[in-house]
């Protein structure tokens, strides 16, 4: 091609270097910081992985409360943002209220754009990722009519979510421990993915000095995608639409067909080719999840079905088709009573920190190139007006 190379969708170009995340695809592993997922999922909060992503080491038992206080006490929203979701109509979409209310937050922070210390860095990335979960929770009561709930401050980060969703007025919720282990852990998994579309997204606006919200703001928009953090809605669609075991084998039939354009969501993978090593601990889980809760719905029937059929299947097998994260997430989701339009902002709150990480790594490089990728032109050669 001359010039340069073409790279449609970018499946080969790495757009910059990094020191936050590494995958690899074939071995199926995933650190944050060069801490393996798995320890991460099963012996790390989410708000310690968040401070791992935005400071790069773990943090001591003193620096893991003094985060939590911290989350705490910024997880309140100015109260002009709930006038703003006053204006939004019933049944607005989640994810669009969610994000113009993170929009918003550049109204009232850091007008200037001027953040150059340490503490600035520190307090323009506790302050997002406090909030995110309460406008997230907004967004979803606003969605339905009711009455929002206030962060309760003696709560953890992710019960203090699942509080705000299910809570009403003077009424007391029944939080159990393995749902708020189970919804703690998707944050954990969500939390970074190293240079995928949202991301890529939030650091093209960084590369031009864009307002970090704006950046933020701009990842929940190209999350909303179906093709990214909507994939777990369409799993559980197609579940819905299987419907029963006895139909299993029909859809099954049909994701082999190559005349067919049908696919089984929650299968295959552009980067993990033999497992995806979020899946395998979101399976164990769900597990538990459906166990401890008793839930044994035909849809989990259905799921466990294509699961069995699919791992050995010389079709999927040879194809490097597994379960990938999504396959899971949605059924430990629909187990915590969380409403589909509301999967992708659950994404939004465990990917914030990762955005964030990616969004000041690459402000403190010593020089910051801006992101104008090339194009091949296909259009009209010249023409002579007449
Ligand atoms: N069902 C049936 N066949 C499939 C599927 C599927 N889900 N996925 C891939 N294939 C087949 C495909 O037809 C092709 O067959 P052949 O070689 O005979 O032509 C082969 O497998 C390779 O597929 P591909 O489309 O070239 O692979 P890709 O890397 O471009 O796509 C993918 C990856 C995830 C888009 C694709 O597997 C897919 O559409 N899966 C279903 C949607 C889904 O679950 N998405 C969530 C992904 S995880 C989200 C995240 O990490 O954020």
């Amino acid at each position: 091609t001359g010039m340069f190379t073409y790279d449609e969708g970018y499946t080969s170009t790495a757009s910059c270097e990094s020191k936050i995340t590494y995958i690899d695809g074939a071995a199926g592993k995933l650190m944050y910081r060069g801490y393996d997922i798995s320890y991460m999922a099963k012996e790390k909060s989410f708000l310690d992985t968040a401070y791992l992503l935005l400071n790069g080491e773990l943090p001591t038992k003193e620096e893991s409360k003094e985060f939590r206080i911290e989350m705490n006490k910024r997880a309140f929203v100015h109260e002009g943002i709930r006038k703003l979701y006053d204006s939004f109509p019933d049944r607005a979409h989640p994810m669009a209220i969610l994000s113009a209310g993170v929009s918003a937050l550049s109204t009232i922070y850091f007008n200037h754009l001027e953040i150059n210390t340490p503490e600035e860095y520190r307090e323009m990335a506790n302050r997002i990722v406090a909030k995110v979960p309460t406008l997230a929770a907004m967004s979803y009561r606003y969605s339905n009519g009711m009455p929002i709930i206030y962060p309760d401050l003696d709560k953890t980060f992710t019960e203090n979510f699942l509080y705000m969703m299910r809570a009403y007025p003077h009424k007391h919720v029944d939080l159990k421990p393995i749902e708020v282990k189970a919804l703690d852990t998707i944050f954990t998994l969500h939390a970074d993915h190293e240079q995928n579309a949202s991301t890529t997204a939030v650091r093209n606006l960084a590369s031009t000095m864009a307002h970090p919200y704006a950046a933020i703001s701009a990842g929940i928009g190209a999350l909303w995608g179906r093709s990214h953090g909507g994939a777990n809605e369409s799993v559980i669609r197609q579940l819905e639409m299987i419907g029963t075991v006895d139909k299993v084998d029909e859809f099954i039939a049909r994701a082999k067909d190559k005349n067919d354009p049908f696919r089984l969501m929650g299968f295959g993978h552009r980067v993990y080719k033999n497992f995806d090593p979020r899946a395998t601990i979101l399976k164990d889980i769900r597990d538990k999840l459906m166990d401890e809760l008793g839930i044994s719905s035909e849809l989990v029937a259905v799921a466990n079905k294509i699961e069995h059929i699919a791992l050995n299947d010389e079709y999927f097998v040879s194809r490097g088709l597994y379960p990938n994260i999504d396959f899971y997430s949605g059924l430990i989701l629909r187990a915590l009573k969380i409403p589909k339009e509301m999967f992708a902002v659950i994404f939004v709150i465990g990917r914030t920190p990762g955005w964030i990480a990616q969004w000041s790594e690459l402000r403190q490089q010593k020089t910051i190139k801006i992101a104008r990728p090339r194009q091949l032109y296909t259009g009209k050669t010249e023409r002579t007006p007449n």
